[in-house]
């Protein structure tokens, strides 16, 4: 595996790779890898003929009072792990090297960025979209790969692709879990052994909700102030609970066919975010 902190470097790199006529997977990360991220890498692996990860906590993406700083950054674990699983180039840029002094650019995602949790974390979709089209335009691959436990961020890198016409097919991996449920995260290392014990809640929260919808209930009012109070209960403060339309993240119609439930909620200082999707016949 060869790392590549320069972006002009990169580009070469996979200029060359193109002109032998080889396809191209990206999985951005911000690092600390898990087993989640590990899934993205293997689907990559069997999807294209080379596998570039990005590891880059992206400052913009982070609020004033959020963890920019705290972030658990692991570069020789991670690189460790992304070398055993065959990935050939781990991209691993500088601040400097992706925001110039200069940047006066950036991509906002109008209307998807500004519900669910992009009410509750100002800036951060605005973030998430200018980094994600930056490494687009960096790596230019066939292929991107993101995990499903951010969805509402799925949602709003496939609207900005179709919307710029970025010619990448965006590929969505399920959420891997611990056994207990809990969504497997960077940020579940910030829990102490009692949020730990707690932090499944949440999962099973959404379960029942789902399960609730599956079984024919269509009051979602009434399943997200119940499942709030829930969270409440199991010692969380729930930022909202929310079931959706998970084609466009807008709120289920009698046209929607696949509903999913979100949440995102605290545990002292940890936020933690779920999802469920729910098809519906
Ligand atoms: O999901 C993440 O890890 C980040 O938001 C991403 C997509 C790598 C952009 O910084």
């Amino acid at each position: 595996m060869q790392t590549i902190i320069r972006p002009t470097e990169l580009r070469a790199r996979v200029t060359a790779w193109r002109r032998e006529g080889v396809s191209t997977a990206l999985v951005p990360t911000m690092g600390n890898l898990h087993a989640g991220h590990a899934k993205l890498v293997k689907r990559a692996r069997v999807s294209a003929d080379r596998v570039v990860v990005s590891i880059f906590v992206n400052p913009t993406q982070f609020g004033v009072n959020e963890d920019f700083a705290q972030y658990p950054r692991t570069p020789v674990e991670d690189a460790q792990l992304l070398s055993e699983l065959g990935v050939d180039v781990l991209f691993m840029p500088e601040v400097a090297d992706m925001y110039s002094a200069q940047q006066a650019t950036s991509v906002r995602v109008v209307k998807l960025s500004e519900h669910l949790c992009g009410e509750f974390r100002p800036g951060h979709f605005e973030g998430v979209a200018t980094i994600v089209t930056k490494l687009f335009n960096v790596v230019q691959p066939d292929l991107a790969l993101f995990g499903e436990k951010d969805f509402q961020q799925l949602a709003i890198i496939r609207r900005l692709v179709a919307d710029l016409f970025i010619p990448v097919q965006i590929l969505g991996i399920p959420t891997e879990r611990e056994e207990d449920g809990l969504a497997m995260s960077s940020r579940n290392r910030y829990l102490s052994v009692e949020q730990r014990q707690l932090a499944p809640a949440l999962h099973e929260t959404l379960r029942h909700v789902s399960e609730a919808i599956k079984g024919g209930s269509r009051d979602f009012k009434a399943h997200e102030s119940s499942a709030l109070q829930a969270l409440k209960r199991s010692g969380f403060v729930p930022d909202y609970v929310s079931i959706r339309d998970a084609d466009n993240l807008e709120p289920p119609t009698d046209q929607s066919r696949e509903l999913v439930v979100l949440a995102a909620a605290r545990l002292g200082k940890t936020r933690l975010i779920d999802n469920l999707r729910v098809p519906i016949a």
